[in-house]
């Protein structure tokens, strides 16, 4: 394919949370490691929000047994709104409505077993159908403004193919991500030639990782079929992406200098609470003194 084709809208996103969320156990033995929050929202909402800020219509949630409460809480709760109503609780009446998704709008698709990410965005193609479509992957908490989904859509409006966000990192931590390689002839269009998980860091081709938006277009799911099995049992959408790349399809890096917070790690998620935390002026000052009496006086 080329990107001179006509360049198709895209208007879904598909969120892969069929994770076992093994590294949050045992609060995740019945809670979706998705739905843990970050100040008041679930992880997973706040790339809802991100996807719907960038023109998002529908969402397909790639889930798993055992993870019904996802559903619960994207949908309506009229008993709720009333009583929110009734006793003049605008503000938490409004947050509970921004955290619906419209009738119809959410999608909710299975996978049988955590065969991995490739395996999971496989399961979303009937419900994605044959047209572009975004991919968040919401452990990966990511703030700017605009959304970095907005600013993908935005090149990807201009440039068309497939477009993936990538993150500049000291070359130390490469070995922990896929890591991109560009088209040093065109590297101004950041087109990328390769990509390779977690190499060593000296034979890492950027420092640029893949951070966990993407925007592909309907052909990943041909080369999703044709990957078989790689590391630990798993499909890697990075193997599909590399045939893809192969094939000939256009694969645009944009550049992504926001905030990112891997809440799949305990780290990530304490970062990414104290960071939320000290930006929510119900919590900032308390938060603030709290960190500077026991932190900075005992340093
Ligand atoms: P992770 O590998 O971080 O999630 O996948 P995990 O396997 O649940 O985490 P740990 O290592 O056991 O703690 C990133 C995203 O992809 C989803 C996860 O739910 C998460 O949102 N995922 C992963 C799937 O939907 N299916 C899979 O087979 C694997």
């Amino acid at each position: 394919m080329s990107t001179t084709k006509a360049i198709r809208r895209v208007r879904k996103a598909v969120f892969p949370v069929a994770g076992l969320g093994t590294r949050f156990l045992p609060a995740t033995k019945a809670i979706p490691k998705e739905l843990l929050p970050i100040l008041d929202r679930p992880v997973l909402q706040w790339a809802v929000e991100e996807a719907r800020e960038a023109g998002i219509e529908e969402f397909i949630f790639v889930t798993a047994r055992g993870k019904e409460a996802i559903a619960d809480h994207f949908d309506a709760f009229p008993a709720l709104e009333e009583a929110l109503a009734t006793k003049g609780k605008d503000r938490l009446l409004g947050a509970v409505r921004e955290a619906t998704i419209a009738p119809g709008k959410a999608i909710y698709v299975r996978q049988d077993a955590p065969r991995g990410l490739g395996h999971a965005v496989a399961c979303a193609r009937a419900a994605v159908g044959n047209e572009p479509f975004a991919l968040l992957l919401p452990d990966m908490l990511m703030h700017d403004e605009p959304g970095c989904m907005a600013g993908m859509m935005a090149h990807y409006e201009k440039v068309g193919g497939n477009v993936i966000a990538v993150e500049e990192v000291p070359r130390g931590d490469v070995h922990k991500y896929g890591v991109v390689a560009l088209d040093a002839a065109r590297a101004d269009a950041m087109r990328i030639i390769g990509m390779v998980e977690k190499p060593a860091p000296e034979n890492a081709p950027s420092t640029l990782i893949i951070s966990g938006r993407y925007i592909f277009q309907p052909e990943i799911f041909a080369h999703l079929d044709a990957t078989r099995p790689g590391a630990g049992g798993e499909i890697q959408i990075t193997d599909a992406m590399q045939r893809g790349i192969e094939a000939g399809d256009p694969y645009h890096a944009w550049r992504y200098s926001g905030q990112t917070w891997d809440c799949g790690s305990k780290l990530g998620f304490l970062l990414a609470n104290v960071a939320f935390g000290l930006r929510d002026p119900e919590t900032a000052d308390a938060l603030r003194a709290y960190v500077h009496r026991h932190l900075c006086e005992k340093a």
